[in-house]
């Protein structure tokens, strides 16, 4: 059964049974000048988009979405909000497992469930010419019912760790659109400092020995910190390395 979708004043949602991709979908709106706060959500994608060029394998009963943004900032400032949106996605999940469950971000904007993902995110922006962003397009997938098995890194989905049956794409993406929409209001006021102490509460392998896989290279070190704008600070062989896009392992 299909519940209906309320969104907070001023999401918008369009919604479709099957499309390409939502981020795809979002950024077409964007290019035809929609106002900021469409919320584009499929029930199923065709060729849904990850990261660094992945796939995002999009079947029913999962949750897939993109948010088109305008706000009046930098593309440099606008990453931040990856990182608020993957901190409001894990609150969100936390909220609806069995409080035993272990939730963290990923650097730069995973969440894990006790040490498998279970989420991701997908931010893509066009800048004006005079340096500033047109629009931001934030897509997220949530695993509900299913995950894929066969990726590089492990993955989990809601109903797997326990979630109620009764949990689905509708109730995640009401639940998401609320926390994201208090905390975007955070962030217009006081800046990235709130969510970035929020976000670094949860997240994963601080303090640990890691692997940064980069566009050419793979470093391995210490995640030492997250610096003020969501760089990650890593120590290798007494140097530190300020990393800005990559993909983190233990
Ligand atoms: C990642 O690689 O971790 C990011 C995955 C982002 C997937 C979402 S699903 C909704 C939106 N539409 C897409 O095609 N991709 C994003």
């Amino acid at each position: 059964m299909t519940q209906k979708v309320r969104l907070p004043s001023p999401f918008k949602l369009v919604t479709y049974d099957t499309i390409d991709s939502t981020n795809e979908e979002a950024k077409r709106l964007a290019r035809d000048g929609v106002p900021s706060g469409a919320v584009v959500w499929a029930k199923e994608q065709t060729s849904g988009i990850g990261r660094r060029g992945r796939k995002w394998i999009s079947e029913i009963g999962n949750l897939y979405f993109s948010i088109l943004l305008r706000p009046d900032c930098s593309a440099f400032k606008a990453m931040q909000l990856s990182f608020l949106a993957s901190l409001c996605m894990a609150e969100n999940i936390k909220d609806v497992l069995p409080d035993t469950a272990i939730v963290n971000c990923k650097w730069p904007n995973d969440v894990l469930v006790e040490e498998r993902k279970i989420s991701g995110i997908l931010l893509e922006t066009q800048t004006l010419p005079q340096g500033d962003i047109d629009w931001l397009v934030i897509g997220i997938g949530l695993n509900i019912k299913s995950f894929p098995e066969d990726l590089e890194f492990p993955a989990t989905s809601l109903t797997h760790e326990g979630a109620k049956n009764d949990i689905c794409a509708e109730i995640m993406l009401e639940l998401f659109s609320h926390r994201f929409l208090s905390n975007y209001k955070i962030w217009k006021e006081m800046g990235f400092e709130p969510i970035r102490k929020a976000w670094l509460c949860r997240v994963a392998w601080i303090g640990e020995k890691i692997t940064v896989r980069l566009e050419h290279e793979t470093l391995v070190g210490k995640f030492k910190a997250l610096d003020k704008d969501g760089a990650l600070i890593l120590l290798d062989n007494g140097d530190e390395r300020r990393i800005t896009a990559g993909d983190i392992f233990v």
